[in-house]
């Protein structure tokens, strides 16, 4: 073995989880933005961790709305989600920008991403801040499944997503 920078080891080991965060404004207007650095943290109660850089919008809407919302995306958003990693919704709305399907949540007011095979809904508990992100950790309080839709992971450094 040799020594690698972060960059390298965060290349190295993909496939990397990926979703897609949608979080709503006090416009009720809901931004979305892609996500590698999501896990489950817990059984009972429900808990899942998003970590979001601090240069972001999302964190904002998620400070302010205290909910948020993790959509584990189906195959025929590859090109959309990608483009949802690209850009700042402090600028874009990515909604309409990329023809994004959504459906109203059943416990927040964030909406949520339609082509998913999970979608959860969470409300903010705790924000942790580890540097230049910061750990955003929610209560999956409800939670919406499709077998059918084939899920996203990132590879190549986040630069490529596709199927297993
Ligand atoms: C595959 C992929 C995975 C990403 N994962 C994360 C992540 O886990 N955390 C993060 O802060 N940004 C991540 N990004 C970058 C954000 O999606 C990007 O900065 C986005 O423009 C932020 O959008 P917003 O400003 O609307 O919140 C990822 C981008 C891609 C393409």
């Amino acid at each position: 073995m040799k020594e690698i920078t972060i960059n390298q080891a965060q290349k190295m080991t993909a496939p990397s989880p990926f979703a897609l965060l949608s979080a709503a404004g006090k416009d009720g207007k809901t931004n979305i933005m892609a996500v590698s650095w999501w896990t489950y943290l817990s059984n009972h109660p429900p808990k899942l961790g998003v970590c979001l850089s601090n240069r972001g919008y999302s964190g904002r809407l998620i400070r302010e709305s205290e909910e948020f919302a993790l959509n584990i995306v189906g195959k025929d958003l590859k090109e959309a989600a990608l483009n949802c990693g690209r850009c700042s919704g402090a600028v874009v709305d990515k909604v309409s920008k990329f023809g994004i399907e959504m459906f109203r949540a059943s416990e927040i007011n964030t909406a949520l991403v339609a082509d998913s095979r999970v979608s959860l809904e969470c409300r903010l508990t705790n924000c942790f801040d580890v540097g230049d992100h910061t750990i955003y950790v929610g209560d999956i309080i409800s939670a919406h499944g499709d077998e059918n839709q084939t899920q996203l992971y990132a590879f190549d450094g986040y630069s490529r997503l596709d199927t297993l």
